[in-house]
């Protein structure tokens, strides 16, 4: 079976980026970007009243007092002189390699200082200097070459941005006894356990957010704040938390650590039980193999994407009554190592992924108030009249690329399924388009599949079908009942490339718009095969047989050809405002 599951990741990350950024920040975003918030200047608005005229170094522009920029202009030096009234000082992107004490010892008044992207390394940066910015709020040095971190930093610091840098230590004072201390980036750097002081953040005590992603941490870090609501750990070396880690953390409401070693061993069942604010947790691309016990109560969203997961305890996840999504996904979860109870209780569950999975049958006990269920690329073979009898409230079921047969499908499977929209069955090895498939319908996928029939009555009262798409099926005209599209009157899209049809098929609805037809078996068009269909936009004919050139009798040149369009082509393109039978081209 050759299918692009790439694509369908894809598609999928794209659809997860959508609610996880309302949920919980710089889950999926791209590595570039991630954590990198902190650049926000402050706009500190200064009332230009002195009249005295603004000492403004060369190339840099200076709109208010004791504002300087120099953004960007290639300086290679730090600019001589500057005023001791600066309160703000924008150097970033440039080339500078070397800070002395004398350049920036005087500026008292300094509270916003940017040097991100330059050329600093700590043998150039003479840190002592910064011990005197007695009014440093906001430190920017992310994207420059540090391998040590200042030795200290002054007490008003409110936001310190380090990341991008090649750090392998960190000092007492660098971020310790700063009482306004509230964001500290540090990702993207080389940081390990024993770059660390012990209590480095001893006496900060506001400090709201920490990013260490990034770096090759081994173990989570000590004695972090108990005020910390965002810590990003992802992509270092974690393999255990060691106990009591995060008993403290009673703020916090994000927790990334993702990319990591972490195992079952690595943790107890009260390894996240006191993080009571916690509300985002993400272990995926771990190496757990059971979903851990203990998980905090308020958690809303758990991804354990990419771990070796096989089981799920009756009472893991029961606790965890707020919880909205499980990505549970590429792990190799089997049915029966699924606990019954496992989802007993979840109320505000609504999305659910297993898809790339182990699984043979849909799991028992899924969580009834679930509105999308992903549950392809599995290996579920059947499905009994009562697996999916208690999702009543589900919309979305895609169930395609398992194993299921005609045989296995129990005809009133889907009786209780009263508003599903979206159901694709796509890929698997049904021969007959299932019978008692639910009236709310508004998208059904069956491609790929060995389809031969469309049994009597099988699409019988979908007034609410808009896009059916049945093709690399083998249907023929005859072997689907008579009368089947008519009765779809809110069909638009329908799909019936790669079969056997030998003619257009004749009872087409009034509301169709798009009809596929390419790589079948029809030679000819009736003149009056589209009179049916006023509201047709395309009509795609393209055939692999290279010998169907002709046309009901018209042969057309290769440039009138406007509906044949090439896979992949946009639709829009394909506008057939007057059309004629005569008109349609098959190549
Ligand atoms: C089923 O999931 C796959 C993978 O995300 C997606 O490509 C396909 O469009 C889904 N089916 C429907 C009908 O949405
Ligand atoms: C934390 O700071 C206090 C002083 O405020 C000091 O006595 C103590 O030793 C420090 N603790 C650690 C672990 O560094
Ligand atoms: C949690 O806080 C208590 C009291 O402040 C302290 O003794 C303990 O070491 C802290 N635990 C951790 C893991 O930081
Ligand atoms: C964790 O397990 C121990 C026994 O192994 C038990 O005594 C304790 O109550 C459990 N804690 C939680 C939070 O479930
Ligand atoms: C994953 O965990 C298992 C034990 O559960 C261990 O045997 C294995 O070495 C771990 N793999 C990695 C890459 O850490």
């Amino acid at each position: 079976m050759a299918f692009p599951k790439h694509s369908i990741l894809q598609a999928l990350s794209v659809l997860l980026l959508a609610w996880v950024l309302v949920r919980c920040q710089a889950l999926v975003k791209p590595e570039e970007e991630e954590e990198e918030e902190p650049t926000k200047e402050v706009d500190v608005a200064i009332a230009v009243t002195k009249s005295e005229p603004i000492k403004c170094p060369p190339d840099c522009s200076c709109t208010a007092e004791g504002v300087i920029d120099c953004a960007g202009v290639d300086l290679t030096e730090f600019p001589a002189d500057l005023s001791d009234k600066t309160r703000q000082l924008s150097l970033q992107n440039n080339k500078i390699e070397e800070i002395t004490v004398e350049h920036i010892s005087h500026l008292h008044q300094l509270e916003t200082f940017n040097l991100q992207n330059n050329w600093l390394t700590t043998d150039g940066l003479e840190d002592e200097g910064f011990e005197m910015l007695e009014h440093l709020a906001y430190l920017y040095l992310a994207n420059n070459k540090l391998t040590y971190a200042p030795k200290v930093l002054p007490p008003s610091l409110v936001s310190a941005d380090f990341a991008a840098n090649q750090l392998t230590r960190i000092y007492p004072y660098t971020f310790g006894h700063k009482p306004k201390l509230r964001s500290v980036y540090l990702h993207n750097n080389k940081l390990t356990d024993a770059g660390l002081p012990d209590n480095m953040f001893n006496a900060s005590d506001n400090l709201e957010i920490l990013t260490m992603s990034s770096n090759f941490l081994r173990v989570v870090p000590k004695n972090l704040p108990s005020t910390l609501y965002r810590l990003h750990l992802k992509n270092n070396k974690l393999e255990k938390i060691p106990a009591g880690a995060f008993d403290n953390l009673s703020n916090l409401r994000e927790l990334y650590l993702q990319n990591n070693l972490l195992s079952n061993e690595g943790m107890n069942n009260e390894t996240f039980s006191h993080l009571s604010s916690l509300e985002c947790l993400d272990l995926s691309n771990n190496n757990l193999s059971i979903v851990p016990k203990g998980l905090p109560r308020n958690l809303v969203l758990l991804h354990m994407e990419k771990n070796s997961i096989q089981s799920i305890p009756g009472d893991a996840l029961t606790s965890v009554r707020n919880l909205e999504y499980l990505l549970l996904h590429n792990n190799k979860l089997r049915s029966r190592s699924i606990h019954p109870a496992a989802f007993q209780g979840l109320k505000k569950l609504h999305t659910l992924h297993m898809y790339n999975n182990l699984l043979e049958r849909v799991p028992r006990g899924l969580p009834r108030r679930a509105k999308t269920l992903m549950l392809l690329h599995n290996s579920i073979s059947e499905i009994g009249r009562n697996d999916l009898a208690l999702l009543y409230t589900l919309t979305e079921l895609n169930l395609s690329y398992n194993k299921l047969t005609s045989s296995k499908m129990h005809r009133e499977a889907f009786r209780k399924l009263r508003v599903l929209k979206t159901l694709d069955l796509s890929g698997n090895g049904l021969y007959t388009l299932p019978l008692g498939l639910p009236r709310s319908l508004q998208v059904l996928e069956v491609k790929n599949n060995q389809l031969n029939s469309i049994p009597d009555g099988a699409l019988t009262g979908m007034e609410k079908l808009q896009k059916l798409i049945l093709s690399d099926n083998q249907l023929k005209l005859n072997s689907i009942y008579q009368g089947a599209w008519m009765e779809l009157s809110a069909l638009t899209t329908l799909d019936l490339s790669g079969n056997q049809l030998s003619h257009i098929p004749s009872d087409l609805p009034e509301s169709l718009e798009y009809l596929y037809l390419q790589s079948n078996r029809i030679s000819s068009v009736p003149a009056s095969a589209f009179e049916g269909t006023p509201n047709i936009k395309g009509i795609f004919l393209r055939s692999s047989r290279a010998s169907a050139e002709l046309m009901m009798g018209l042969p057309l040149s290769s440039e009138s050809s406007f509906c044949a369009a090439p896979p992949g082509w946009m639709m829009e393109t394909m506008m057939i405002p007057t059309i004629t039978a005569t008109k349609v081209v098959h190549r």
